[in-house]
């Protein structure tokens, strides 16, 4: 199938649905492309905390102070101002007055705002603790509603350029353009032609890559991996943040056990039951900055010599609305794996959670190519610095989607239907060959090992040059395997993930200054 549209999103997450909102209100088509059956399947549905909001009190200033000292002033100050004077009453604009989200209120009917590490001011909106799948559901409905049109269950293989694609020569004299994506009907096995004027990465981080992890196994950074291939340029990519508390269980995993927790009151324990924050950060203690905690809990299950700690919410929790309603999904899923947090303090280890890094974006989201854009996780804007302050993510998305889509609308020009004439059709291998899925498994461990060892929570110098010798490695085996294997999903994102493991690891290696969350002994 060859189809036009003016504008591809790809992804589904806050960032893409509230993008893909906007353009097609601005009366632009636009079509959303999702590797998932359900659109909802994203970084978002999982996110628990909250969205950074506006609030009576607060200053745009106080939180610019903040970010900047989270972000260890490594971040670009251009995209702090511009996130902190705008961010906050989108939420209000966008997300509670058109799309018509109820955030948690107190029992006397006000917002109920709440607090992460390394905030100045309770300035957080949330949904209980499932904020992430209610923003996603109510933009789902929202989205169905207008009538964008959804491809999911459908691969992203590559973006299709001028220069890379185009039978015509003379394309090779112009600038580097992006004119849409070959992609992958899953189900089927072809692969469309799907042009546009404009394409939006929107497609989420990289977690996945890591052993330990509170994202989806979706998460590959399939947008970078492909961004880097058409040319764009990617920045601080050597900057993983890792939560400092995902739940330490046997059959449980990736699942995130809130900051929010510590910003109503939780500690954390060794299994003495010592709180050893106040040894790593005396003045913040639980509540410094991620990288401080993820880096202290690790520290001390090195000193102890356990395999998790401990966070106790039950016997400091004060707030008014019931520890199990506040904190339900928590609640749910530690009760299913035998810990009542009422009652127990929960196992936690940290785990990757959040890029930092990513495809080099402006104000407007546009990249170093031509139409192509890049909001949310997958883009750098520099807004994080060398590490995220909490609850930034949600509203980063929320804010850069619009930020995109009015550039757009604003400078929207069509391609030429007869340049697109000039693409051919994605060419499939002469010869196929089936692969054993185990093979597949085996890969995706070892690059997850050789991250989680030398590219996590603590790196040197001597393991990020070993990472690279394997991640050469296991590169020259996947792309030999990629090259005739017969194309699915599982393959794509295998590709994409040992070219982005491979990225990361360099630009950590080039970054030689341990900061933030690239911490080099
Ligand atoms: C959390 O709820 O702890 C995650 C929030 C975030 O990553 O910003």
């Amino acid at each position: 199938m060859r189809k036009k549209f003016d504008v591809i999103v790809i992804g589904s997450g806050i960032s893409g649905l509230s993008a893909a909102i906007h353009l097609q209100e601005s009366g632009l088509t636009v079509a959303v492309i999702t590797k998932e059956k359900e659109i909802s399947e994203t970084n978002t549905n999982y996110a628990q905390g909250g969205i950074i909001a506006w609030k009576k009190g607060d200053s745009s200033e106080k939180l610019k102070k903040d970010i900047f000292t989270a972000g260890c002033n490594y971040n670009n100050i251009e995209a702090v101002n511009l996130f902190a004077e705008k961010g906050p009453e989108l939420v209000f604009d966008f997300f509670i007055d058109k799309i018509g989200i109820d955030f948690s209120t107190t029992t006397e009917g006000k917002l109920d705002y709440t607090e992460e590490a390394a905030h100045s001011n309770r300035r957080i909106l949330h949904f209980a603790d499932h904020t992430g799948d209610k923003i996603e559901s109510s933009l789902i409905e929202y989205s169905q509603k207008i009538g964008i049109e959804f491809y999911c269950d459908h691969t992203a293989i590559d973006l299709i350029t001028n220069e890379h694609h185009s039978e015509d020569i003379q394309e090779l004299y112009n600038d580097r353009e992006v004119m849409g994506v070959y992609v992958l009907n899953n189900e089927t096995g072809d692969v469309n032609t799907l042009f546009s004027d404009k394409v939006i990465l929107a497609s989420g981080g990289i977690g996945n890559l890591y052993q330990h992890t509170t994202n989806p196994s979706l998460a590959s950074g399939d947008g970078m991996s492909m961004a880097y291939r058409a040319g764009a340029e990617i920045i601080n990519a050597e900057f993983i943040q890792f939560h400092p508390t995902s739940f330490f269980h046997k059959d449980i995993k990736r699942f995130l056990i809130s900051e929010s927790l510590r910003g109503e009151g939780a500690k954390l324990i060794n299994l003495e039951g010592e709180n050893f924050m106040e040894c790593y950060a005396p003045e913040l203690k639980d509540l410094a900055p991620r990288d401080v905690v993820a880096r202290a809990i690790y520290a001390e299950m090195g000193r102890t010599g356990s395999e998790y700690m401990l966070l106790d919410i039950a016997s400091h929790y004060q707030g008014e609305i019931p520890l199990k309603n506040r904190f339900s999904k928590i609640y749910e899923t530690c009760l299913s794996g035998g810990i009542d947090i009422t009652k127990q303090p929960i196992p936690i280890v940290p785990a990757a959670h959040y890029f930092c890094g990513g495809v080099k974006a402006d104000l407007a989201g546009r990249t170093s190519i031509n139409n192509l854009y890049a909001i949310g996780e997958v883009s750098c804007t520099g807004l994080h610095g060398a590490n995220r302050l909490a609850s930034t993510s949600l509203l980063e998305g929320l804010l850069w989607a619009k930020l995109s889509a009015d550039d757009i609308t604003k400078h929207h020009s069509s391609i030429r239907d007869s340049r697109f004439d000039t693409i051919p059709d994605w060419k499939k291998p002469d010869q196929v060959d089936d692969f054993d899925p185990l093979l597949l498994v085996q890969d995706w461990k070892a690059i997850q090992m050789t991250m989680w060892n030398y590219a996590g929570i603590i790196r040197t110098k001597k393991g990020l040059e070993r990472a690279k010798s394997d991640l050469e490695y296991y590169s020259h085996r996947i792309f030999k395997f990629y090259e005739k294997a017969r194309l699915d999903r599982e393959m794509i994102s295998l590709r994409n993930a040992v070219v982005n493991a491979s990225i990361i690891v360099r630009s950590a290696l080039q970054n030689s200054n341990s900061i933030g969350c690239h911490f080099v002994k």
